[in-house]
């Protein structure tokens, strides 16, 4: 039973109760029809109120029935919503905090609905690559008009229920107790007839083909590769077009198409992994976490600065500590002038620019900062530098703090061991720009404290990051995957390529950016740093040497004003380099290889399943917890292409056995070792299993 029917008065009452968000899933379909029944068996039931318990009046169709049998189970979502509608007495939705996709429609096939302020309304199928499927495109635009309705639906965003007052979506905005509001305007419309409902209203737009046309066309320069919003305003255009019948089955078959698409099911995949990502088996999930009331930030620079924004826009008061004046002035003047950008492209109010900055401020002395609850270390990558400053935090900071490293490649538990609580330390990776960027990879180490990972976690929610927990290993999660696709790049460039076919094959996959643009931009000086240390601790490895011969030529990318690309002054945009494409031509020459035509589709195999095997490994090793877990950190990260789902969801979807099939056609050719198949990988490829 996930719904409860009470009687008060002459009112019944349903609420949906299951948590924790009320969705609709079989059992509570099935017990709001059950609910419906009993109260039209009832003479002594006037009227009906269906409200929800907890939380959510109903965060819609529970997502994680879909393409399963319950999904389509009777009662259906569409046969609740007609046993609603077509009721003898009226039935009324009582609506607070969320009201969502299917749960809106619900509502809407009531003949009432009241709410109280605050609650989020939204229709946001179209962010799962789906459309509103019962009913909701046909009856919005009678309850809201075309405009509105059709802006939200294609956005899928939530609009405040106060702000929808005096529309035809509600007939009260209830100020004080819901219950008692519904409970009084049920008995005040209990004898009311005819029944008014929404499908009867008509919609009066006299111009709306040309408004449609508009839509369409905007619609479609703005959703790539995403067929969902279009889809929506062909819905939304029938609830105009068509007899309301009609346009409930028009919208049926599109929603019906549409749960079927990789598309939608790459981002249904993402929305559960990004909750997904927040949970880990051994720590429960209440597990105590500790107050995060202020932070520390050590090292000012690139990274420090934009990890302390993240702080002061969650509204937490960040102290930076630098060594010398010049740098922190320096730090907290590149901070004050991100913020004066945002404020400029009215992105931010003077109120609220003027709290963050107001909320960082600086220090040179240990003794400023050692009441902070977290404190996030930001300095060098040089684990003399960590090591210095690890032992003095040690020293200083407060009992229960949490000491953080930002460290991109040094070893968490080394660092740990510095101190005498190596329980109170862990990794927090950010990516730059770091108050951009929405990924945290947290890295646990050996001896990190369960409620330090729980507290860390709950902090990543609270400064809007996806947080991923990685294990202890060279790269973490993302990096170590990155260097085996970064490898391939190189050998490309040696067997063929030129950076730009490379870069545009992959970014016509979908990624936000190919490995030479990306290389420009984050700097070639930081791979040739790392592969130089490789060289030395593993020789086996193999490398393109293109890469150190761009940087002996002192073309470490856009800072340098050269790199792969060329660059003008004042312009990002990258263009092909004919000093660079010789020398590549050269070294192939240098190698005594035969430039051959590579084709764009063996470009993207090579990149992406390199990612894939890389992470196959770091799966089987426990360095990431689930399959999803490493989808999140490439989507949110790495700009690997959100309809996709993420290296280890499209895998899934070419099919394991034909990922492995192309690795071994790669694995004959040369630097073929890099094409071992992971063991995991092999394994579930021949049980004809998938990595989620
Ligand atoms: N189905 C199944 N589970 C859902 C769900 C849904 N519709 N919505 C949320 N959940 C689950 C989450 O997976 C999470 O589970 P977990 O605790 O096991 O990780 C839990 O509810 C809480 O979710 P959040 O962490 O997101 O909680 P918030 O309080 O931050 O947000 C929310 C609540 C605003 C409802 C947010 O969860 C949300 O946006 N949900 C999606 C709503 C949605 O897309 N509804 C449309 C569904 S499709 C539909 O209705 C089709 C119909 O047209 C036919
Ligand atoms: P940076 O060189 O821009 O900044 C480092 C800052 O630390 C400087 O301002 C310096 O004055 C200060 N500093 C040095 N030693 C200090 C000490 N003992 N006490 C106090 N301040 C000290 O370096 P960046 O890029 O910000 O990197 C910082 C850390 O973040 C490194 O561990 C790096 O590996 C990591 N990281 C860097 C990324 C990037 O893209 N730059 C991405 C992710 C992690």
């Amino acid at each position: 039973m996930t719904a409860e029917y009470q009687i008060n008065g002459a009112v019944a009452v349903i609420t949906l109760n299951n948590p924790p968000v009320n969705g609709l899933g079989h059992a509570t379909r099935s017990a709001i029809v059950d609910g419906m029944q009993k109260a039209l068996a009832d003479d002594a039931v006037k009227a009906i109120i269906i409200t929800g318990a907890g939380t959510a009046f109903s965060g819609g169709a529970d997502i994680k029935e879909f393409n399963s049998p319950k999904a389509l189970a009777e009662p259906n979502l569409h046969t609740v919503i007609n046993v609603v509608e077509n009721s003898t007495k009226p039935v009324i939705a009582a609506i607070h905090t969320v009201c969502m996709g299917g749960g809106l429609e619900l509502a809407m096939g009531c003949n009432y609905r009241v709410a109280v302020a605050g609650a989020q309304i939204a229709l946001p199928e179209v962010k799962l690559g789906i459309l509103p499927g019962a009913g909701g495109t046909q009856r919005l635009p009678r309850v809201l008009g075309l405009e509105m309705a059709l802006n939200m639906i294609v956005s899928g965003n939530p609009v405040a229920s106060e702000k929808l007052a005096g529309t035809a979506l509600f007939n009260e905005l209830i100020e004080g107790d819901l219950m008692q509001g519904a409970l009084a305007f049920a008995n005040k419309v209990a004898d009311v007839r005819p029944l008014p409902k929404v499908r009867d209203i008509k919609i009066d737009y006299p111009n709306y083909e040309a408004f449609l046309q508009f839509s369409r066309n905007t619609v479609k320069a703005m959703s790539g590769p995403f067929p969902a919003p279009l889809k929506c305003v062909e819905a939304v255009a029938a609830a105009i077009t068509k007899k309301f019948d009609d346009g409930i089955q028009f919208e049926r078959s599109l929603f019906i198409e549409l749960v079927q698409t990789t598309e939608s099911k790459a981002l249904r995949h993402a929305f559960f992994g990004e909750r997904a990502a927040s949970k880990l088996p051994d720590v429960p999930e209440d597990t105590p976490t500790r107050p995060i009331k202020s932070v520390a930030v050590i090292g000012g620079g690139t990274m420090g600065g934009g990890i302390a924004m993240n702080f002061a826009n969650a509204g937490i008061p960040v102290k930076i500590l630098e060594m010398k004046q010049e740098a922190l002035d320096k730090g907290l003047a590149t901070i004050r002038k991100n913020y004066e950008n945002t404020l400029k492209k009215g992105k931010l109010t003077q109120q609220k620019f003027e709290q963050r900055v107001g909320l960082i401020t600086g220090t040179l002395s240990y003794d400023d900062i050692a009441q902070a609850d977290i404190v996030v270390e930001a300095v060098f990558e040089d684990m003399g530098v960590k090591e210095t400053v690890f032992k003095k935090l040690d020293e200083v900071m407060k009992q229960g703090a949490i000491l953080a490293s930002n460290t991109s490649t040094l070893d968490v538990d080394k660092i740990a061991a510095f101190t005498k609580r190596p329980q109170d330390v862990i990794g927090t990776h950010f990516f730059s720009p770091a108050n951009v960027m929405k990924l945290l990879e947290i890295v646990r180490g050996a001896k990190t404290g369960k409620d330090v990972l729980a507290t860390t976690l709950a902090l990543s929610k609270k400064i809007k990051k996806t947080g991923v927990v990685s294990g202890v290993c060279d790269g973490f999660i993302g990096n170590r995957m990155i260097e085996q696709y970064s490898r391939q790049a190189g050998f490309l460039l040696e067997q063929g390529c030129l950076p730009e076919q490379v870069d545009k094959a992959i970014e016509k996959f979908g990624f936000a950016m190919g490995p030479f643009r990306m290389g420009d931009l984050a700097g070639n000086d930081i791979g040739w740093y790392i592969r130089k240390r490789r060289y030395v601790e593993k020789p086996e490895v193999t490398y393109s040497k293109t890469a150190d011969l761009l940087c002996e030529m002192g073309r470490y990318g856009q800072k340098t004003g050269a790199g792969w690309y060329d660059y003008k002054p004042g312009d990002r945009k990258a263009y092909p380099s004919q000093v660079v494409n010789d020398m590549i031509v050269k070294h192939s020459a240098d190698l005594g290889i035969e430039r051959r035509k590579i084709s764009d589709q063996e470009i993207v195999e090579r990149l992406v399943f390199a990612l894939v095997n890389e992470a196959a490994y770091i799966l089987e090793e426990g360095i990431a917890t689930r399959a999803s877990d490493i989808d999140m950190v490439y989507l949110t990260g790495y700009g690997f292409p959100l309809f996709r789902g993420g290296p280890m969801f499209y895998a899934d979807t070419v099919g394991l056995p034909n990922v492995i099939l192309a690795m071994n056609k790669y694995a004959k050719g040369p630097h073929g070792d890099a094409w071992k198949a992971a063991p995991l990988l092999a394994k579930l490829a021949a049980e004809g299993k998938t990595f989620n």
